[in-house]
């Protein structure tokens, strides 16, 4: 799927869309340059699912964040991890293999070992910033996994 979005509201609503596809066990990885538009995205995500997405914060220092529900969103940011670091932490592997709905942003900089964790749909979401407002979104579903 190839998405052009002209506003933060129009990617919200492009995710909000997507997420209907997605069941427990999903795992979408957000790739693109910083400020183009992964944790936008990740709010239409909450939104598809019931939640309110002003819920959705950063997880960049975090690394991880839980939001309950049936099934839960888990919304994770691999940004701070050094190159050639570890990935692996048993809240995530639980995350990556349960019932969940697993987001994770600059998931792209450990795509092998994640196809090694994951055991349900891997899904590579491309973020490209094209204009002041606008992004082009490139969502497919992994298919070296
Ligand atoms: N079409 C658009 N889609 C998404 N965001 C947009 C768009 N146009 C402008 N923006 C703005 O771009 C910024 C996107 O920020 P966001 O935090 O979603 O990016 P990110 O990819 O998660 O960045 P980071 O890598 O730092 O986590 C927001 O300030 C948003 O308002
Ligand atoms: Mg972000």
């Amino acid at each position: 799927m190839i998405v052009q979005t002209g506003s933060a509201f129009e990617t919200e609503k492009a995710a909000a869309g997507f997420g209907k596809k997605l069941v427990p066990g999903d795992v979408l990885v957000l790739t693109g340059d910083l400020g183009s538009g992964k944790t936008t995205f990740t709010r239409g995500l909450a939104l598809a699912m019931g939640m309110n997405p002003d819920i959705v914060s950063s997880p960049t220092f975090t690394l991880m964040n839980i939001y309950p529900g049936t099934p839960a969103l888990v919304h994770v940011d691999f940004y701070r991890i050094p190159d050639g670091g570890d990935i692996f932490f048993e809240e995530l592997d639980d995350a990556l293999n349960g019932n969940a709905i697993v987001v994770i942003e600059w998931g792209d900089r450990f795509l092998e070992q994640l196809r090694e964790m994951v055991s349900g749909r891997l899904f590579v979401a491309c973020f490209r910033v094209t204009g002041e407002d606008l992004r082009e979104i490139v969502i497919e579903e992994d298919s070296h996994h």
